[in-house]
């Protein structure tokens, strides 16, 4: 309500310089309108090393809050608006299984550079950064799963089967090369033969935001719009995005949809927040559509009202804390990232 904007925007006015709120293109315009700087994963990643502010305000799931802790200079505050704003696909992959999968690998002679979603712990960023191995957005998974098997070996890619089955296709990595881990009984019930013969193993995580995008889905939106333009995020099934006309990254889908021409109408199959953002933006101009409606409850907990609270607070509000053993080998894996794709 206009309190809680009143509120937010007089302790930035106050603040000036020393705040800094950074929001993920899936917060509401409620609290999208009150960001410094909004982005996709990789923007928001980068733009942390940078800041100077004395408090950097996340609106987002915890992992990216998570980054920008190990990101940030000491000193600086992170924070969240709520701190149980999981991201439930990061959760698939627990640092500790993760461990036990790789040991497990290691035991039957199989060497693998783990890479990791950025949507993960950083206990698996940590992981994953001292045993060689980094970290790729929907941004540079292209990028940096050719990175990671340039290395040799095998690669293990995690948390997220969908995002890593698209990343071999762009890159065009034979079927019989892939190889999705059945990670049951802490990894013992992996099939050791069948990983041997695979350079990609595939943790078998999902968005089940963007597991809801069917091929289906994109066939009715064409039958009833023919002409149309298809845009999907990455963490869609491979069979989805091999019928869209594009897909990419939450800033990807929003170029796309500015580039679409005037007049034509867009389907666009990610989280809702962003697609009705784009169908207002665009009113009048071109036609804006989901491909079905679909929300990330965990994006959806953070609200201009406990922004506003977080805001009146910053001094005795919880910090996001990243265990100093992790930051160093998390930052390792983040800044491989950085460095590849720079
Ligand atoms: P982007 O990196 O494309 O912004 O995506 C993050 C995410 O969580 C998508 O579900
Ligand atoms: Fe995680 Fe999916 Fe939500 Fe993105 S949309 S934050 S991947 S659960």
């Amino acid at each position: 309500d206009s309190k809680d904007f009143d509120t937010i925007e007089s302790v930035r006015a106050r603040l000036g310089k020393d705040l800094v709120i950074l929001a993920h293109h899936y917060m509401s315009d409620a609290v999208a309108r009150h960001a410094d700087h909004t982005g996709d994963s990789l923007e928001l990643s980068r733009r942390v090393p940078g800041l100077e502010a004395r408090y950097i305000v996340f609106c987002g799931v915890f992992f990216m809050a998570e980054t920008a802790a190990i990101l940030a200079k000491p000193g600086q505050k992170v924070l969240i608006p709520e701190m149980n704003s999981r991201c439930v696909m990061s959760d698939m992959a627990p640092a500790w299984l993760a461990a036990k999968v790789l040991d497990r690998l290691e035991e039957g002679g199989l060497t693998a550079t783990p890479l990791t979603y950025v949507n993960s712990s950083a206990a698996v960023k940590a992981l994953v950064g001292a045993r060689g191995g980094s970290v790729c957005t929907s941004a540079n998974a292209k990028t940096m799963l050719s990175w990671a098997m340039a290395r040799g070996g095998h690669t293990l890619f995690l948390p997220d089967v969908r995002l890593g089955l698209n990343a071999a296709d762009w890159i065009a990595l034979p079927k019989e090369d892939r190889n999705i881990l059945d990670i049951r009984e802490h990894g013992q019930a992996i099939d050791l033969e069948r990983a041997r013969r695979a350079k990609l193993l595939l943790w078998p995580g999902q968005c089940v935001i963007h597991s809801r995008f069917k091929p289906e889905s994109i066939r009715k939106a064409r039958a009833e719009s023919p002409g149309c333009l298809v845009v999907v995020h990455p963490e869609c099934h491979p069979n989805t995005v091999a019928l869209a006309d594009a897909c990419g990254s939450t800033s990807l889908i929003i170029r796309f949809v500015a580039e679409a021409p005037e007049g034509s109408t867009v389907y666009v199959g990610t989280e809702f927040n962003l697609v009705n953002r784009l169908a207002q933006q665009y009113s009048g101009v071109k036609v804006v559509r989901p491909l079905l409606h679909s929300t990330c409850s965990n994006m959806e907990k953070i609200t201009e009202p406990n922004l506003a609270r977080l805001l009146e607070n910053l001094d005795g509000s919880p910090s996001v804390e990243v265990d100093e053993a992790l930051k160093e080998p998390a930052k390792l894996a983040l800044q491989r990232m950085l460095d590849a794709c720079a």
